[in-house]
């Protein structure tokens, strides 16, 4: 059955997207029939994050988080939580903590009051995003930095007791490259060598039309599938754009302003980077159902075009093109090519 993402790929993995506030809310009737009707997995792309739903000490704002979570039980959607430690879109108030004590105390109470509020309803959650550098190296994260890479296990151990049957990940972007994925290769055996709970690694998948990374992503769901993980893309999109950190000379720090060059396709995406565009999806689904056994779920990071963080990061208003869906929510070929592959 090809009649959307989610029954064309039903035997083989979950497929999801990103919500945010304007689909939590349905505020759009268009865009909430495509996405019951196309995905079967949602992650939250904002709401659940700390600086939003414990924006003070002891002051926690759940509003949306319950309509997301409600939104995912009414129509039979598996439910991702995004995230319980991450370095960034902290409140400010953590930035204040002194001790490392505090800093404990406040890990700690968020992931029991947070996750216990939802336990039974949410599948997964990101226990952990993004604690590692390109290097493989552990990031110098307020976390890291008060209470060392032992934040991590105790993350992981009290995830494991406030909700059983939660699935846990560990979830960080560019980790299909070697010397990040060794870093999270490291990170993970150490889990399980103290026999803490892991499920599964999100590989986010920010990539772009140009990234010639299949065997590094091959590699990786292979590499991770044999420590006993399960392997989800977790944030997938791929930007049609200029990439300022691949320029090199001295007008580099002029390419994160608004520069034109940067933002060649403002009123319209030509045919050809269409045809590249679902060229590359393809080639990435390809290898995605080569190893459908290993791989739990492919979300996408958000619904359509006009939605994308991309159009703000990391340049401010920029036009992209990196989803399936246009910015009048219609399908593009990147779309048909997905659904061509069954
Ligand atoms: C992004 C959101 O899409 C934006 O709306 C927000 O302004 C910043 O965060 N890695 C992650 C996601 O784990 O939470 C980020 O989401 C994108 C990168």
């Amino acid at each position: 059955n090809t009649n959307s993402l989610k029954s064309a790929y039903q035997e083989d993995f979950l497929i999801g997207t990103a919500l945010g506030s304007e689909h939590i809310l349905e505020r759009n009737e268009k865009a909430n029939q495509l996405i019951k009707k196309e995905f079967n997995a949602i992650t939250a792309e904002n709401i659940m994050k700390s600086q939003l739903i414990h924006p003070d000490v002891n002051r926690y704002n759940f509003n949306l988080a319950d309509k997301f979570v409600d939104y995912g039980l009414k129509n039979q959607m598996y439910i991702v939580g995004h995230t319980l430690v991450w370095h960034s879109q902290l409140p400010n108030f953590v930035y204040k903590i002194g001790s490392p004590d505090s800093l404990r105390i406040f890990m700690k109470e968020h992931i029991k009051t947070v996750m216990g509020r939802y336990v039974g309803k949410i599948n997964s959650w990101d226990v952990v995003n993004e604690a590692l550098n390109e290097d493989g190296t552990y990031r110098k994260s307020i976390f890291f930095n008060k209470l060392g890479d032992t934040y991590i296990k105790e993350a992981f151990e009290l995830a494991a007791q406030v909700d059983p049957k939660a699935d846990l990940y560990y979830n960080d972007y560019n980790i299909e490259q070697p010397a990040k994925r060794k870093g999270a290769i490291a990170l993970i055996k150490k889990l399980q060598e103290n026999g803490v709970k892991i499920n599964g690694v999100g590989i986010q998948g920010h990539w772009s039309i140009n990234s010639n990374n299949l065997k590094d992503i091959e590699d990786s769901i292979l590499e991770f599938a044999q420590m006993g993980l399960k392997v989800a893309f977790t944030e997938l999109d791929l930007t049609v754009l200029p990439n300022p950190w691949d320029l090199r000379g001295a007008d580099v720090n002029q390419r994160f302003q608004e520069d034109p060059k940067m933002n060649p396709y403002k009123d319209t995406l030509p045919d050809s980077v269409q045809t590249v565009l679902a060229n590359r999806y393809s080639e990435l689904f390809k290898l995605f159902l080569k190893h459908r056994d290993k791989i739990s779920r492919i979300t996408f990071w958000g619904v359509d075009d006009h939605h994308s963080w991309l159009n703000g990061f990391p340049i401010p208003n920029r036009t992209n093109y990196p989803l399936l869906f246009d910015r009048t929510l219609e399908p593009k070929k990147a779309y048909q090519s997905l659904i061509s592959l069954k």
